[in-house]
């Protein structure tokens, strides 16, 4: 039947609630939580076999892209290149015939990414693909589909298609890890326990949807906000920029926090907001090093970590979003949901078209 907005102001805030349901549901398709078993669709493809990946993808689904390229180099061990559509497709990409070539697609129609899965194909790769449309012309073309389960979306600013496709993103990486024998029964099992974990996790996250949109009216005078984040939030700092540019009409650059000494730091002062996403583990204190030197130089850091992170070093930001433990592989997931929220909510102060935002399309079928 139609689909409608509920009690939802916006379709976009309506995605974004959706997520713990949905994000749950693509994973149900993916694992054994009984086993701790990721539980793939059979390959026409020996796995084991692939020595090189490539992903390709625009816009939001070329960051769930960017974010799997840290998971299947760590976790997998494999050779992995990333990159946007509309580059790949002219560049003559070098593919030595047999790899794994990944398309990522909420519509399964984006005209770039179609073009560059049949460049792809003509240079002998198995070609996989994550859409979430049924019966799209991506699906048709691809030796193995992986659906996401997010159902219908509408906001065109795209938000549980992307957490879903990083659900998938994130199976598939155990899979082929396991295949190529870089990790035992155990630690399947921890990381697809993690998995199961994020539904309930997301839930508590939409918790603090009051004290972000607290943050919306200050945030909408901004000329310009910079997104900062290191490893697999890297590409989140990048699509929380993408996702306030395109419904709030801010200018925003999302920026690897240890690359921000080499240009973006000349641009910060007191009218500037610095998204600084910064999960505890592995890279937490580089990353926290990078906010001092921000707030340093007077920027007003909104620091969104766990609760972890706020205990060590919250006080040192104007403000501090504490959101719930998680182990470290899965944290993308988690990371994605207050960046989204903030744009929203910048957006509604702004009073722009949420749903509909200016100049952008659903899906691009046209070059
Ligand atoms: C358009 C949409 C974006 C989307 C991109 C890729 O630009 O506005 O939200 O991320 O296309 O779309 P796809 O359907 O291929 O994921």
């Amino acid at each position: 039947g139609m689909i409608d907005k509920g009690n939802y102001r916006h379709f976009m805030l309506k995605e974004i609630y959706e997520q713990p349901t949905v994000v749950g549901q693509t994973i149900a398709t993916m694992v054994d939580p009984l086993h701790g078993t990721t539980t793939l669709p059979e390959f026409p493809f020996d796995l084991a076999a692939i020595e090189r990946v490539t992903i390709i993808a625009c816009g939001t689904s070329f960051y769930a892209g960017m974010v799997a390229k840290y998971w299947l180099e760590q976790m997998a061990r494999i050779n992995v290149e990333v990159d946007i559509a509309s580059e790949f497709r002219y560049r003559e990409a070098v593919m030595p015939p047999g790899g794994l070539a990944i398309f990522i697609s909420q519509s399964g129609e984006t005209a770039d990414t179609l073009a560059a899965l049949r460049y792809a194909k003509s240079q002998g790769q198995h070609i996989l693909t994550i859409v979430n449309v049924p019966q799209s012309s991506m699906e048709r073309e691809s030796d193995i589909v992986l659906q996401t389960h997010a159902g219908p979306e509408v906001g065109v600013a795209s938000t549980k298609a992307f957490t879903c496709q990083l659900s998938v993103l994130a199976c598939l990486s155990i899979a082929v890890a396991k295949a190529r024998g870089k990790i035992d029964h155990a630690e399947e099992e921890r990381l697809v326990n993690a998995l199961t974990e994020v539904p309930a996790r997301m839930a508590e996250v939409l918790n603090h949807d009051e004290a972000i949109e607290a943050l919306a009216d200050d945030m909408s005078k901004a000329r310009d906000v910079i997104y900062l984040g290191r490893g697999p939030e890297y590409p989140i700092a990048m699509e929380g920029a993408l996702k306030l540019k395109e419904i709030s009409y801010i200018h925003a650059e999302g920026y690897a926090a240890g690359e921000m000494k080499h240009g973006p730091i000349a641009l910060i002062d007191e009218l500037v907001p610095i998204i600084v996403i910064a999960p505890t583990g592995r890279l937490f204190e580089k990353t926290v090093s990078n906010m001092q030197e921000v707030i340093a130089r007077k920027g007003r850091v909104i620091f969104i970590t766990d609760e972890e992170g706020s205990q060590a070093n919250g006080h040192d930001a104007e403000a501090t979003i504490a959101l719930p433990m998680l182990d470290e592989f899965v944290t993308p997931l988690l990371y994605a949901i207050p960046v989204q929220l903030l744009s929203y909510h910048v957006a509604v102060a702004k009073g722009t078209d949420v749903d509909q935002p200016r100049n952008l399309a659903k899906s691009v079928t046209v070059e």
